[in-house]
């Protein structure tokens, strides 16, 4: 089983055990908020986060990802939340300033 760190959620680790879930559908189902203009449709960036660790635990970049990154508005440590699977390794992400939302409280 996989773990995904949420290091400015005061190091928030919350369990993976399905390849096939997206990382915005698995912090869903662990209740917490993520902010997802777009409603997961790749349309946006306001889910993406930070890989601290673990990237090559990652699927490969989805063209709405590429397309993004081509425009500079996804650096090369960024993923698209509602995009991206995770495989049974454990990852760390950080959410960027831009994708947080006011009512929730991060640790930094
Ligand atoms: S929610 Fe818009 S790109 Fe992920």
């Amino acid at each position: 089983m996989a773990q995904i760190k949420i290091s400015n959620l005061s190091d928030l680790t919350i369990q993976n055990n399905d390849n096939n879930k997206t990382v915005l559908a698995i912090v869903q189902e662990n209740y917490i908020d993520w902010m997802h203009a777009c409603g997961a449709k790749g349309r946006c960036t306001t889910c993406k986060f930070v890989v601290k660790n673990g990237m090559e635990h990652l699927s490969a970049r989805t063209e709405p990802e590429i397309n993004y990154a081509n425009l500079n508005r996804l650096a090369a440590n960024e993923r698209l939340a509602c995009q991206v699977k995770v495989d049974g390794g454990d990852i760390e992400i950080e959410i960027p300033a831009s994708s947080k939302l006011p009512h929730m409280d991060y640790s930094y």
